[in-house]
């Protein structure tokens, strides 16, 4: 008998335990059995203080807690409440409003927009571009829907970005698909915590615009979970003025989620935002994904969409979302630099980090590497090309302790 009982396989392998929840698990454990100060739980995707307590803004709660009951009891419309569909393109762009003709679609979390994009614009049996370096739950939500992955290199050795094999790619996926969507999680990648350079996103952009002229539709998607953790809010925003250039068969998506942004991870609120050359393209897309919404989730829920719309509809209730969120921002960023500083003085090699809430080691054997560290009660997730540390998870001084017992880990190997 095959490895399921009723359900039909459709060619999937599902793992018994995930991965991620699964060594998440046992560090809990671990810290119920040792004590926290004795382990280093560096697994878990939600942001924490130094103290183990998960951040959630105040300045929401309280919103959260002056709700009306119809603000989460009744049915948003499928696209979103129209307060939340203006509120989230200020919350995405910022100062940095593209040119063109912007439809927002509501969606739960970023994980729908993923999903509603690659489902309305590549085709049954397509590959769906990312890096190599990627959020494993890509190739989850495109296999679910009939798509796969493919991948190119996402740096070179130097640890530059590598648009020499993103161009190679993108040129040959195109050649056997009518269309290409193309996965981009910047800035502050998960795992690696790399942004693309306004460089990086020239380049991007110049290998789009030339593999266009074939006619054939492209749609870059840049999902922007962890925009806000990143730096300066408006710096990291400076890349959204350089997509003039697209021509019409270029479709810019970009995937919100207030998971992060808004500390709502379970509020399941987000939105896919596109950015089109003509309203009629904008038309379909609003359409389209609406038309999905309905078939997959219908509504999405409605009080996440309610307290962003207060927040931007309140200067000072924005300005306060975003000076406690700065707080937590600069706790997250100083722990990526204590943990980068480390690195060097260790001479452990790590991805260039640059900001959010993870930071890659690349390493030959990552479950090797994680099973030692996990005998001394450290807790990292394996990938494929190396090891996951959340910087979110893990307190600065231990950020500070970790890189010389990765590196013998790694050596020992
Ligand atoms: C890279 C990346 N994209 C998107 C998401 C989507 O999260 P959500 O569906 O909670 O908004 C996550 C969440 O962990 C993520 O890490």
């Amino acid at each position: 008998m095959g490895e399921f009982i009723l359900a039909r396989g459709n060619g999937r392998k599902i793992p018994k335990e995930d991965k991620i929840f699964g060594i998440a698990g046992r560090a809990k454990a671990a810290i119920a059995e040792k004590g926290r100060d004795n382990v280093v739980n560096g697994t878990v995707g939600a942001l924490f203080d130094d103290d183990g307590n998960l951040v959630i803004l105040d300045s929401v709660v309280k919103e959260f807690k002056d709700l009306d009951p119809r603000d989460f009891a009744e049915y948003a419309p499928i696209g979103g409440i129209p307060a939340f569909k203006e509120a989230v393109k200020k919350a995405a762009f910022g100062n940095h409003m593209p040119k063109g003709y912007l439809e927002a679609v509501a969606t739960p979390g970023g994980t729908g927009s993923l999903r509603n994009t690659i489902s309305n614009y590549s085709d049954r049996g397509d590959q769906i571009l990312t890096s190599d370096w990627h959020w494993s739950p890509y190739g989850t939500i495109a296999g679910e829907i009939g798509r796969s992955v493919a991948t190119y290199e996402m740096l070179t050795p130097d640890g530059k970005f590598n648009a020499g094999s993103f161009k190679e790619k993108v040129h040959e996926l195109l050649e056997r698909q009518q269309s290409l969507v193309i996965i981009i999680n910047t800035p502050a990648h998960n795992p690696t915590g790399y942004s693309l350079t306004l460089e990086d996103w020239n380049n991007v952009i110049d290998v789009l615009c030339e593999e266009a002229k074939s006619g054939k539709t492209i749609v870059p998607l840049i999902d922007v979970a962890y925009i806000d953790f990143a730096g300066d809010e408006d710096e990291y925003r400076k890349f959204f003025d350089l997509f003039e250039r697209f021509p019409e068969n270029v479709l810019l998506v970009v995937a919100y989620s207030l998971s992060k942004t808004c500390t709502l991870y379970g509020g399941r609120c987000g939105a896919m935002i596109c950015v089109a050359k003509t309203p009629e393209i904008a038309a379909e897309f609003k359409s389209v994904c609406e038309f999905s919404s309905r078939g997959s989730w219908s509504n999405s829920a409605k009080f996440g969409q309610v307290i962003l719309s207060r927040i931007y509809g309140d200067p000072d209730l924005l300005a306060k979302v975003s000076e406690e969120r700065a707080y937590f921002r600069n706790m997250l960023l100083a722990r990526g630099r204590a943990f980068s500083e480390a690195a060097e003085d260790c001479g452990l090699t790590i991805v260039p980090y640059d900001g959010g809430f993870f930071v890659s080691i690349p390493c030959e054997d990552p479950d090797g590497a994680s099973a030692i560290l996990e005998e001394e009660d450290i807790f990292l997730v394996p990938l494929a090309k190396g090891l996951r540390l959340s910087l979110a998870s893990a307190p600065e001084d231990k950020c500070k302790d970790l890189p010389p017992k990765i590196k013998a880990a790694i050596e020992k190997l």
